[in-house]
């Protein structure tokens, strides 16, 4: 490579399909960072360019335009993906090939590879404290509807361990519903709960037909104030396309609202409205996919190389101030040290932030530390 020729990296963001509302967020935050970089002086003078394709929502199609990122793009490093199944499909390529994947979405923790940096929260960082907020507040009888897909199953089993803790616990419903599920095939799980009349409803179902959710839940007449659903992934995006109307009330967990209130933040979504307009709709996923870039890019102007051997041992261990906070990645598991929040949409479509921690919780994937309300036990300064 010439010292001056661009550095390329893969970009794996769904532009269409039913992920793509929030894969085109991902991608605006990807690209923020990239202008910002750029504008910035590049990479040790180099340019940062994206090489993007369209994985369409299709976990076959993450898998097959990975390695050809890979094999005919030439490039060593990946960002991208939402769903897991998305995750699970490229980790074989790029632990053939000895690529890096940078993954910006909460999921299901209880996986580990050396060929990928997690930069969304494991169960421990929302989860956990999602269950401890709601049991508290509203009950423990919870009624489970998810997408049907890997993250749903595992996110619910997590739930499930978690609010059997609480003594008057019981899981009154689970279902698992297609990708593109309608409003009427919700309407008609919202009859069972109208029978069951649970405590809260958990929600794992993501991508666009989580609107169809809310809406059901909306015409079944039921109200957040005495059984709102808590979700994980139910964000900005998701709720830009319900309309604020329709999911206030309602509760999402989440190391990052838009709504945070931070000298970073405010720099942050003042120049993606620059870049973008109005028609954003910062989150969670935009959040990592905005930080991550720049881990990349911190260890990038240190090792000066984008081989996965001489960028590890700059990101391991490296820290940013990120929107959400100061963020550190693990040396040891390869996530990220991230604030556990829980956030209450509020009239105007915005998260009220009712609970947050004040220090990073390290991430602990496989959920070694296991306990319904523990904010406290894995907080831990960082050490800078
Ligand atoms: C997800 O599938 N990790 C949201």
């Amino acid at each position: 490579m010439a010292h001056n020729d661009p550095v390329r990296v893969g970009v794996l963001y769904s532009a269409t399909g039913m992920t793509s509302t929030i894969g085109q967020s991902q991608w605006q935050g990807t690209k923020l960072a990239i202008d910002e970089i750029n504008e910035a002086g590049g990479l040790l003078g180099r340019e940062l360019v994206a090489v993007c394709y369209d994985p369409a929502s299709k976990p076959s199609c993450y898998a097959e335009q990975a390695e050809r990122l890979i094999v005919q793009d030439r490039v060593n490093v990946i960002f991208g993906g939402y769903m897991s199944s998305s995750r699970k499909a490229v980790i074989p390529i790029v632990e053939k090939w000895n690529k890096l994947l940078f993954y910006p979405t909460l999921y299901e923790g209880f996986e580990f590879s050396g060929n990928v940096i997690y930069t969304g929260a494991a169960p421990n960082q929302n989860s956990v404290q999602l269950a401890h907020f709601m049991t508290s507040n509203f009950g423990a009888r919870v009624y489970m509807i998810g997408s049907d897909y890997i993250y749903p199953y595992e996110s619910n089993r997590i739930m499930r361990e978690l609010v059997m803790q609480h003594p008057d616990s019981k899981v009154l419903g689970e279902h698992y519903l297609p990708l593109d599920a309608s409003e009427s095939d919700y309407s008609r799980i919202m009859q069972d709960i109208r029978d069951k009349q649970p405590d809260f409803i958990f929600s794992t179902v993501v991508g666009d037909s989580t609107a169809n959710l809310y809406r059901a839940y909306a015409n079944a007449g039921f109200n957040p104030q005495t059984m709102p659903i808590a979700s994980l992934t139910t964000s900005e995006a998701e709720i830009a396309q319900m309309g604020a109307e329709i999911a206030c009330g309602h509760f999402t967990a989440a190391p990052y609202f838009q709504s945070i209130e931070s000298d970073v933040n405010a720099r942050c979504l003042a120049s993606l409205r620059k870049r973008f307009g109005a028609d954003c709709h910062p989150n969670l996923c935009w959040e990592a996919a905005y930080s991550q870039m720049y881990l990349f890019a911190n260890a990038y102007r240190q090792s000066a190389s984008d081989a996965i051997g001489d960028l590890l041992p700059y990101l391991l261990g490296s820290e940013l101030d990120a929107p959400q906070g100061r963020i550190k990645v693990d040396p040891n598991n390869h996530h990220t040290w991230l604030y556990p929040r829980i956030g209450r949409i509020n009239a105007d479509g915005e998260f009220t932030i009712v609970r947050q921690a004040t220090r990073p919780v390290s991430p602990d994937p496989y959920l070694v530390t296991h306990s319904l309300g523990d904010w406290t036990a894995k907080l831990d300064t960082l050490e800078t």
